[in-house]
């Protein structure tokens, strides 16, 4: 049964602003009950959540825009969500009890159109709430492929991926989502609606306001529609996991993989932990007589004979006992769920500490030591899975054991990434989760610039407040 508006919220501003959401997009997405507010709440690590005022799910932009200007006149903050797997609470509100919810959450799932492939243009227009796997069908359908991959293809929305400049497992040969957009539609903080859908791929007329919200995070405007390039299938796929004996033997390997084999497609190593947390989840067989100290999971794609020039090259640069390769798709499904089921995994052992970095070439192997001499002394029972995607430098630290409220082990981990002049977000962005340690590798002038281009589309802070910048 839902609470009577009146019940909830005493003043009779409050009220009325649930009306004229309803009035926009009708009552049944208009959610105040706290059980069907619940999913929406709490981010997919468990980490991060708290409650809304309530959830409102518009089903077109223009309702969308409607929302966001229904808001604005009324000074109400918005938490922007897609399809909640960001693993960094920028999509959830801000933890505390009901009596401190004030923000309304805008979730864009409901815009999830999915327009006919430009195949001449390879390119597709698509709601900002369609998900990951219907892009590629779609693009498939029309043979082509989309760029960009990563394990939560079934829920991860592209204007959430937009947003969050997603990366993943392709980034090596197409780049992240970045470089996938050729156009968007956003509703700025004020309810505007901004079209640039033409598709052009030049375009040079001032700012570039698409490029813009890469990596925004829901700060400066809220998408709704967006242009994406496709690209070439690759009829033809091999995979191989390499057992590696330590991390400078996988960087070694990569490197090399990546200036010999023009077919190269992914490369992502995982450490001795994070395989055998995979192996326990999963109970899918061990495919190495001892799990070795680093699993390197390399793809080639193409037209040509990629198995015989992966085989080739891997014969030269790796033991032949210690690969394995497939070459069927139902072959190359299986060994890619070793490495895509290990997020899953972790989350099943516990809530993680979960630290996207990257590092140059050069730093993954003093960090990664420092990291393993540090947490043991320090934290002798936790448990440290390390693995990324290795080709970019992008390392995922994820440490299962301290409370998670506890984030004295988040800063140590980030300033150890600084002092080895990493980055302390790769592709998940900051969130709610890093927000107090931006100043650790953006300097304080280049945060000044960018607040004040936040100031400028956002004058009220509405959009995500604590998001990227703290409170
Ligand atoms: P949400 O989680 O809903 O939101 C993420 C951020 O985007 C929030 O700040 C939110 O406010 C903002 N946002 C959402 N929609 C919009 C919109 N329409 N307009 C403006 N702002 C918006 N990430 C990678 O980069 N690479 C990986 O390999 C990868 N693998 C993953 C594997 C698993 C199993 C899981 C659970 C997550 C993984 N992620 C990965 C993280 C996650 O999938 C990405 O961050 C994804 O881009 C988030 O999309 P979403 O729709 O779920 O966004
Ligand atoms: C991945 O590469 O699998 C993701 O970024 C998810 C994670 O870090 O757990
Ligand atoms: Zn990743």
């Amino acid at each position: 049964m839902l609470p009577l508006a009146a019940e909830r919220w005493a003043d009779g501003r409050s009220d009325l602003l649930q009306d004229e959401l309803t009035a926009v997009v009708g009552s049944s997405h208009v959610l105040v009950d706290p059980a069907l507010r619940a999913q929406y709440e709490v981010d997919w690590t468990g980490r991060w959540g708290g409650p809304a005022r309530l959830v409102v799910r518009p089903g077109t932009p223009t309702e969308a825009a409607a929302v966001i200007r229904t808001c604005a006149r009324h000074g109400t903050p918005i938490v922007v969500q897609g399809g909640n797997t960001g693993l960094v609470g920028g999509g959830v509100p801000p933890a505390g009890g009901e009596a401190d919810a004030t923000a309304v959450l805008l979730s864009l799932r409901r815009l999830d159109r999915v327009g006919e492939v430009d195949a001449a243009a390879a390119q597709v227009t698509v709601g900002a709430g369609v998900t990951l796997d219907r892009v590629h069908a779609a693009a498939a359908g029309a043979g082509l492929a989309f760029g960009v991959d990563l394990a939560a293809r079934a829920s991860a929305t592209v204007g959430g991926m937009v947003a969050t400049n997603a990366g993943g497992i392709h980034v090596l040969r197409y780049g992240p989502m970045r470089s996938q957009l050729v156009g968007a539609e956003l509703v700025l903080a004020d309810g505007t609606l901004v079209s640039r859908m033409g598709g052009l791929v030049k375009d040079n007329c001032g700012y570039d306001l698409v490029g813009l919200m890469c990596g925004s995070e829901g700060t400066l405007g809220i998408l709704t529609q967006l242009r994406l390039r496709l690209v070439p299938q690759l009829p033809e796929r091999a995979v191989a996991l390499c057992a590696c004996d330590d991390l400078g033997g996988a960087v070694e390997l990569s490197t090399e993989l990546f200036r010999r084999l023009p077919s190269l497609h992914a490369v992502e190593a995982v450490d001795r932990s994070g395989f055998q947390l995979v192996l326990e989840h999963t109970g899918l067989p061990d495919l190495f007589s001892e799990t070795p100290p680093w699993t390197l999971f390399v793809e080639a794609s193409g037209h040509g004979d990629v198995v015989d020039e992966v085989g080739g090259i891997l014969g030269r640069l790796a033991d032949p006992e210690r690969v394995a390769v497939g070459t069927e798709p139902r072959q190359l499904a299986t060994l890619w769920s070793y490495r895509e089921r290990l997020t899953e995994a972790i989350s099943a052992a516990g809530v993680p500490h979960k630290l996207d970095v990257s590092l140059p070439a050069a730093q993954l192997v003093p960090f990664d030591r420092a990291l393993r001499a540090g947490l043991s002394q320090a934290c002798p029972a936790a448990r440290l899975v390390v693995f990324g995607h290795i080709a970019d430098g992008n390392l995922h630290v994820n440490v299962i054991g301290p409370a998670p409220v506890d984030d004295e082990l988040d800063a140590w981990i980030l300033r150890l990434v600084a002092a080895h002049h990493g980055s302390i977000s790769a592709e998940h962005g900051i969130g709610r989760a890093k927000a107090r340690w931006l100043g650790l590798t953006r300097s304080a002038a280049d945060i000044r610039a960018m607040v004040s281009i936040k100031a400028a589309l956002d004058p009220a802070g509405l959009l995500n407040p604590g998001v990227l910048f703290g409170t």
